[in-house]
């Protein structure tokens, strides 16, 4: 009879245990749960973001008197008769993409109608400011790059490219 309650029935000892592997079980979640956030945490938070120099090629590319959108960098390659320069192509009203017009010789935003000379200079519409000109240069290559991080003082002498 006192064998019988120092020892456990089978199905008690079955229950402590379950409960405890259930507590250890746990345990184990909460702790890799608190090693994959401080991993996170620890992780740096990098964002990759291209590089705001465009190669645009060689100068001849662009002849005399062509506007050449780069939709891809948002950018214009101007070929004028001072020299080479570019212009954004992202309007400054709302941040669309402006479109070269030959048959009106201006940009022309489709989002809500700013236009634009070719120098950037706003001609109507809601746009609060010109389209900025970029910095452009010749690298070793003779390939022209544009600098969209860098704006330049418009028709400003060192804002053309002159090969
Ligand atoms: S975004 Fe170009 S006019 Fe509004």
């Amino acid at each position: 009879m006192a064998e019988e309650t120092k020892n456990p029935p089978a199905n008690d000892l079955n229950r402590r245990q379950f409960f405890a592997k259930l507590g250890l079980g746990s345990l184990g979640i909460a702790a890799a749960g608190t090693a994959a956030f401080a991993y996170q945490y620890l992780e740096p938070n990098v964002l990759y973001e291209p590089s705001p120099v465009v190669n645009a090629g060689k100068p001849d590319r662009y002849p005399l008197g062509s506007v050449t959108i780069d939709v891809n960098s948002g950018i214009y390659i101007i070929h004028s008769d001072e020299g080479y320069f570019s212009l954004s192509a992202v309007c400054t009203h709302l941040g669309c993409m402006t479109a070269w017009k030959p048959e009106l010789n201006m940009i022309a935003c489709p989002c809500h109608g700013s236009k634009f000379n070719e120098d950037g200079k706003k001609i109507e519409g809601p746009a609060p400011k010109p389209l900025p000109w970029k910095r452009v240069w010749l690298n070793e290559d003779g390939d022209l790059l544009v600098d969209r991080s860098t704006d330049v003082p418009p028709l400003a002498r060192d804002s053309f490219v002159r090969v």
